[in-house]
């Protein structure tokens, strides 16, 4: 078995690639299914974020497991693979098992040591046990990966002012707009990215903000959290008019078509004024062909770039004590694995000797006669089971926990050979 993840990131390809092969959670369930039902695809499940799609498998068979993603990918984006194979990264084994740490302590992220990304892993890890992908193999992955998420962010301060998209476009908005307290802003949506949206608004002293949401419920929640902000809240039916009357708007909905595009912005916008749109949404809200309109100024989340940038360079030392970190994980993520070549001998051991127990119990029973009452026929089953266990189980721990693969191999072999096993691996 080998693991192996194939996708892309925000490193590889841009957001009008990326969008195209979101998976959003709806149909988390179908495309799930979809790469288990391949027959060199053992355990499957997928990191689908803005930033990233990452398949993860276990596969019995590297290359194939590998051409059966890539035509997943292909079928589900539409695209046909020689359009996207410039923007796919392929880490097998070690590389899949790191990659994976680092992702989840926030090392590749595009803004360094961001928080975000671990939710969305333990979401990954759920998703992928509910809907059946996650099996063994992946489950002790996405836990040690977790774990060793949670661990760098609490022994090193990588985590620590660590800005996030929606601080990222905050900022961004700060440096392209002059006065932003001043400004007219409407934030569509009204989420997790809306939320965070909201707060560093806030912390540059705005005041007043105008929500667009699918619900007003929701956008009710949002305003109650800030008590200290004075909000109008609208419904989706009055986005256009909201959008025409600011200065800056944030989408950040989780629509999986724009909601926002040109010639239904052309109509209402005020042909005097500049009006900035900041899109964090991926797959994006807001169309590209709104930049063509002369008074709007559109940026996606790849713009979010330059002003990560400046943030990153006090984090680069933070990193470099963590990478050493996740290598410790990585050890230990290691030696589980290893541990599970004797699993096959272990097994076919048990059989055996469990074949011999019941059938020298069946002989032993039968000359005892039937005067002999079912309840001392129980306390015999249950000894010799005991007395089986207990001796099969020191070699069981020392098989397992032996570090040293060449000897661990050599004591599997010398098993075989001493009890003549026939180890079929399953
Ligand atoms: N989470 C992150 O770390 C992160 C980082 C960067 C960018 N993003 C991107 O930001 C966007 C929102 O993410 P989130 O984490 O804030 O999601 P979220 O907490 O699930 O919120 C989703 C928001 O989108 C609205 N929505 C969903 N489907 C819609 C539709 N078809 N039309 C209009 N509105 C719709 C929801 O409205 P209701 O309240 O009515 O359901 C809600 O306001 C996504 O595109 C995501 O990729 C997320």
């Amino acid at each position: 078995m080998n693991i192996a993840v194939i996708g892309l990131t925000h490193k590889t390809a841009p957001v009008e690639v990326r969008e195209k092969l979101s998976v959003p959670e709806e149909v988390r369930e179908k495309a799930t299914s979809h790469l288990c039902s391949y027959p060199h695809i053992q355990e499957a499940t997928i990191l689908s974020t803005c930033n990233r799609l990452e398949i993860y498998i276990v596969t019995s068979d590297t290359d194939n497991g590998v051409r059966e993603v890539n035509q997943f990918l292909s079928e589900w984006s539409h695209c046909p693979l020689r359009q996207l194979r410039p923007y796919l990264f392929i880490l097998l084994h070690q590389d899949a098992i790191m990659h994976l740490m680092r992702v989840a302590a926030g090392l590749d992220s595009l803004v360094l040591g961001e928080g975000q990304i671990l939710s969305q892993v333990k979401r990954a890890h759920q998703l992928g046990q509910q809907y059946k992908g996650v099996g063994p193999i992946l489950n002790r992955l996405f836990k040690d990966a977790i774990a060793a998420g949670k661990r760098v962010r609490t022994d090193t301060n990588i985590g620590t002012g660590a800005v996030s998209i929606s601080s990222a476009a905050v900022e961004l908005a700060d440096l392209r707009i002059n006065n932003l307290p001043n400004c007219r802003i409407a934030i569509i949506g009204a989420g997790k990215m809306s939320r965070l949206v909201v707060q560093h608004l806030l912390a540059r002293n705005v005041q007043q903000m105008v929500i667009v949401n699918r619900t007003l419920e929701r956008a009710r929640e949002l305003a109650q959290q800030f008590p200290e902000a004075e909000f109008d809240l609208h419904v989706m039916v009055d986005l256009l008019p909201v959008v025409a009357s600011a200065d800056l708007v944030f989408t950040g909905t989780a629509a999986t078509e724009p909601i926002l595009e040109r010639d239904a912005l052309a109509q209402v916008i005020n042909n005097g004024r500049l009006l900035s749109i900041i899109d964090i949404a991926v797959p994006r809200n807001v169309h590209a062909n709104v930049t063509e309109l002369t008074q709007v100024q559109l940026f996606n989340v790849d713009d979010l770039e330059s002003v990560v940038a400046q943030n990153q360079e006090a984090r680069r030392l933070m990193a470099l004590e963590a990478e050493a970190m996740l290598e410790e994980e990585l050890a230990n993520f290691n030696a589980w694995w290893h541990s599970l070549a004797a699993v096959p001998t272990i097994r076919c051991l048990r059989n055996k000797i469990e074949t011999i127990r019941t059938q020298e119990l069946e002989k032993a029973l039968s000359r005892l006669g039937t005067e002999f009452a079912e309840k001392h026929q129980g306390v015999i089953e249950a000894m010799t089971r005991t007395m089986i266990n207990k001796i099969l189980h020191e070699p069981t721990v020392q098989l397992q926990a032996d570090q040293d693969l060449a000897s661990r191999q050599r004591a599997i072999q010398t098993l075989h050979e001493l009890f003549n096993l026939d180890v079929v691996e399953t």
